[in-house]
């Protein structure tokens, strides 16, 4: 039988050796916030059930929602939105095959970021007001 002789190949890097960057981060995000969306709009559907199903059901759930972990819950979920709507607009610009200029990926993933933190105060001071 043939003997094999261990090969030297080059290894992938693993995760660890790369230094952490924005736009790594930003990518990573993109996909934390997607999961996120699917647990906030298994509460959404909740809550549209809950107010198609009685006005006990609908008091429970406003109840827990206008709670200070609801509302906690409620504010991660609009900032998860926001942040992953607005990555997507990133993606659709990618994807016309423009904005891969370094600099472009570096300003359009901290707009990105900052986008996503100003939407989601202006989303709430607009929500308050509308209820107050
Ligand atoms: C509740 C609604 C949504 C859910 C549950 C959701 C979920 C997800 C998940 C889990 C991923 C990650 C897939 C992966 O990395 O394998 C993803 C990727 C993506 N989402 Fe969403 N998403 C939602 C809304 C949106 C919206 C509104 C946009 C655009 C405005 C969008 C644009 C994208 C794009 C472009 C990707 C792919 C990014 C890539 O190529 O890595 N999504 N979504």
């Amino acid at each position: 039988m043939a003997e094999t002789k261990p090969v030297d190949r080059p290894l992938s890097p693993h995760l660890q050796i790369y230094k952490p960057m924005l736009t790594m981060m930003m990518s990573i995000v993109h996909r934390a916030t997607g999961m996120a969306l699917y647990a906030g709009m298994i509460l959404l559907v909740w809550w549209l059930c809950a107010a198609a199903a009685s006005d006990d059901a609908f008091a429970t759930a406003q109840w827990i929602f206008s709670s200070w972990l609801g509302l906690l819950v409620l504010l991660g979920f609009t900032w998860a939105l926001i942040h992953h709507a607005l990555g997507g607009l990133r993606y659709l610009y990618w994807d016309t095959g423009r904005g891969f200029e370094l600099s472009r990926v570096e300003l359009m993933a901290k707009a990105n970021l900052a986008g996503s933190i100003i939407l989601t105060i202006l989303v709430w001071i607009i929500a308050y007001m509308v209820h107050a």
